[in-house]
């Protein structure tokens, strides 16, 4: 299993890789595993989930499961996860703090217990990232906020559904009022509300388990219902397979070249990613089974901007800029969701990417060639983008701090081992 900084085998090298080939298989998503991991709390019993990805994070989501008195059994890549009548409500810092997506936990134990205390996360490389939405949304089902010593502290006597307006669809802010909505009194309308494929796949979890979450046009509607119970299902509840890791591929092949076969791809998760990848000049084929992506020769530079879903995906943007730098022309790339989120660019101008920053733009002018240097990761998505340059840069790029990659990937360099990429990790 990976394990977050433990310091051993920090670094990816990465080789310049000629055409890649053959088949990949696409894991669960990151992004919607730790919201279905949180719905558990809403029901006590035992709650089965398969295609978990082995990757950090999720690890991470055990660990505070568990502070909070559930057990966890994690075995080929099913989950177990035993919620107890009676928790702790309490999310300690220590595991808040390495992990922003644990305020997740606020909706559910509101839901369940009427209270629940949660450190404030900190910032993280991609700036401040405020959780007002998420505490104004819950206020108006009839949470009561305080804070102190770092921590917030949620009450709520009784939660009441009411029409809940969020001033702009954050994915979490969605997740976490809808967690809490499944239990309250009466009907809530979540209008604006993030439509992410992770979303679906919460309110699908949740419908399993006697929630009554349906979509009215672009709202989400949510009658309470009293109990929940865990979804049955034998085999437990398949996670959506994860866009971001497909995108990761596509953008090697995008850049190495060749034909790759994405097994467990959904083509319909990434509908704006492919309209782009096309105008790039990435053949892509779909179907049931997958999503086949083929290149040959230099790709055609792109305007990108980043949007809510359905929009392109921020976590989207690292691989685009990164298939930038090689393409012929000019792309220019517009970040609207998170300022800030350009910390990477740094290291792919190490390896001799021409790109200019300005704000929330950055204008990438493509280079025939790339060259390896040492460069170093931030965050998952930046840092596996790294590793997707350096396998179309001339020599050897060394990608320090893979810790940071493997809390969303799992098996990320034998993944592209075997389709054929020269890299290793040491
Ligand atoms: C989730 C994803 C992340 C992805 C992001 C946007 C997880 C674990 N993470 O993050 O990978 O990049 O969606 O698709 O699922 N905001 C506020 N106040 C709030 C909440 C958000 O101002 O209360 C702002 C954020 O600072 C950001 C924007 O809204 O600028 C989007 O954030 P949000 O959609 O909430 O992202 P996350 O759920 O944190």
């Amino acid at each position: 299993m990976n394990e977050p900084d433990s310091g051993e085998l920090d670094t990816i090298v990465a080789q310049r890789s000629s055409a890649l080939d053959g088949e990949v298989h696409i894991g669960g998503a990151k992004n919607s595993v730790l919201k279905l991991m949180a719905a558990c709390l809403l029901a006590e019993g035992r709650h089965v989930l398969a295609n978990v990805p082995d990757i950090s994070d999720v690890t991470l989501m055990c660990e505070l499961l568990e502070a909070m008195g559930v057990t966890v059994t994690r075995a080929d890549h099913r989950l177990v996860i035993d919620v107890p009548e009676e928790m702790d409500t309490a999310a300690p810092y220590h595991l808040v703090e390495r992990m922003r997506a644990s305020i997740v936990v606020l909706g559910p134990l509101l839901a369940r217990f009427g209270k629940a205390r949660v450190a404030l996360p900190g910032g993280d490389d991609f700036g401040p990232r405020p959780i007002d939405m998420h505490l104004r949304a819950l206020e108006s089902l009839g949470a009561v906020f305080s804070t102190a010593h770092g921590d917030i502290s949620a009450t709520a006597e009784v939660l009441t559904g009411t029409d809940v307006v969020l001033e702009y669809p954050s994915v979490g802010a969605t997740e976490n009022v809808l967690m809490a909505a499944v239990r309250a009194k009466g009907r809530t309308l979540i209008h604006n509300p993030a439509r992410e494929p992770e979303i679906g796949d919460l309110v699908n979890f949740l419908n399993q388990m006697g929630a009554q979450v349906g979509w009215a046009g672009d709202r989400l509607a949510v009658d309470g219902v009293e109990r929940l119970a865990p979804a049955r299902s034998t085999d437990g509840y398949r996670v959506i397979p994860d866009r971001i890791e497909a995108a990761t591929f596509l953008a090697a092949v995008g850049m190495c070249g060749g034909s790759v076969f994405l097994r467990d791809a959904v083509a319909d998760h990434m509908a704006m990613l492919i309209r782009k990848l096309t105008e790039m000049d990435v053949h892509i084929v779909s179907d049931a089974a997958g999503v086949r992506a083929t290149a040959t020769g230099r790709l055609s530079s792109a305007d990108v901007s980043t949007l809510p879903y359905p929009g392109l995906a921020t976590d989207y943007k690292p691989f685009l800029v990164s298939m930038l730098t090689t393409a012929s022309g000019v792309g220019i790339v517009t970040e609207n969701i998170f300022t800030g989120r350009f910390r990477y660019i740094d290291e792919l101008r190490r390896m001799g990417a021409d790109i200019r920053t300005e704000g929330h733009h950055a204008v990438v002018r493509g280079t025939e060639r790339l060259s390896g240097a040492p460069v170093r990761a931030h965050d998952i998505r930046a840092g596996a983008a790294l590793v997707v340059a350096g396998l179309a840069a001339e020599g050897e790029t060394e990608v320090a701090g893979a810790t940071h990659i493997d809390r969303g990937y799992e098996d990320l360099v034998s993944k592209l081992v075997g389709i054929g990429a020269t890299i290793t990790r040491r």
